[in-house]
């Protein structure tokens, strides 16, 4: 009997054992049908190394990512949590839904899901990113990027075609790295040649991959591929330059740079969305052209939904969307001037100067539970 590790996503807390687990000696430590009550339960078995028949394993693994589509109807917030266990399940068994030729209709399927999510409520899509930062990192970065980069295209008016090109290569940018961009995530100390060399191919390996699996969009192969490309040609696989580039695969780099500095990460906090921006702008004219940086920040917003900061009165809260004008957003303020939880919370027009933007806060400082339904839902 061949056996395979059991990760992480295969138990359900709740729900019996489809399958028996072994040691990696062999030895049976659960029988099938054996209830797991918690999630501690999950993490030790896991982190101990677990194993199970590996048929066994990839029929519970299919179920589970067909059951995805029956599930009973969500709150905005929940359907975007849906989205990236969706992501996260597609991406843990990337092999075997690409060798079961379903791999590019789920993608398809995951991009029409954040096309209508960023049309419905485009404030919450962005809050979301920076408030609820669980997950695994590599997929939940996929479709961070694939909805920022929705957002952008909508405000640059690109076609409906051609945004359907560019989430469907947020989705798919680091097809055949993922694994490799988790571990490089959690590294704290520089990249090795060898690593810098697989981080350069990357973009012309999921192109490559793609193009196995039918793609022919050049919108999204070429987004993929030009990800890592910089406008003044020092960016990789092929150093392509200025007006060379197609505006979908500078919005993609774009999207993937600010959602991987505002995320957290092992070894250091995610920077304010503010600061994310600032580094945008530094790089307008060097490494991104000068005129989409510009509107990519407008796009995205000098205080973008989900910011966390302080007001003039010394209360907490966070951005909930633009106000009468750029530099005053609409805030809710969730914590008062004594320190403690407003409740409810209040909203504040910055363009009062008695609540006038504060400074930003440190996102790992920011204790309060935001409750993105009742705000954005
Ligand atoms: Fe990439």
């Amino acid at each position: 009997m061949s056996q395979s590790r059991v990760r992480h996503s295969d138990i359900e807390v709740g729900k019996a054992l489809p399958w028996d687990v072994y040691d990696e000696k062999g030895t049976l430590l659960l029988r099938k049908g054996y209830l797991i009550n918690n999630e501690g339960q999950v993490d030790r078995l896991v982190a101990v190394g677990v194993f199970a028949d590996s048929n066994a394993l990839r029929q519970s693994r299919i179920a589970q990512v067909e059951a995805e589509d029956s599930e009973p109807e969500a709150s905005p917030a929940q359907e975007w949590l849906d989205l990236r266990k969706k992501m996260e399940l597609l991406y843990e068994n990337v092999e075997l839904t690409i060798q079961s030729g379903q791999f590019i209709s789920r993608i398809t399927e995951i991009a029409r899901c954040v096309d209508n999510l960023c049309g419905a409520k485009p404030e919450l899509a962005q809050a979301i990113i920076s408030l609820r930062q669980d997950g695994r990192y590599s997929s939940r970065h996929l479709l961070d990027s694939a909805t920022i980069a929705r957002l952008a295209a909508r405000d640059l008016k690109l076609t409906p075609a051609r945004e359907f090109g560019l989430i469907c290569a947020a989705l798919t940018m680091n097809l055949g790295t993922t694994c490799f961009q988790d571990e490089i995530k959690a590294q704290s100390t520089p990249l090795t040649d060898e690593q810098k060399e697989r981080l350069h191919k990357h973009p012309e390996e999921a192109t490559t991959r793609l193009k196995s699996m039918g793609v022919n969009d050049p919108i999204w192969l070429r987004a993929v591929l030009e990800h890592h490309e910089h406008f003044d040609g020092t960016g990789y696989p092929n150093g392509t330059a200025g007006h060379e580039l197609s505006p979908e695969g500078q919005i993609l780099r774009l999207a993937d740079i600010y959602c991987a500095r505002i995320t957290f990460r092992e070894y250091r906090s995610a920077v304010p969305l503010t600061v994310a921006l600032r580094g945008i702008l530094l790089e307008r004219g060097k490494t991104v052209d000068q005129t989409l940086a510009a509107q990519f920040i407008r796009a995205v917003g000098i205080f973008p939904p989900g910011l966390q900061l302080r007001l003039a009165n010394g209360e907490k809260g966070v951005v909930v969307r633009p106000g009468s004008s750029p530099n005053h957003p609409l805030v809710v303020s969730l914590i008062g001037n004594d320190g403690l939880p407003l409740s409810p919370p209040l909203q504040r027009d910055t363009q009062n100067p008695l609540y006038g933007v504060g400074e930003t806060i440190d996102p790992a400082t920011f204790n309060a539970y935001v409750d993105i339904d009742s705000i954005w839902g």
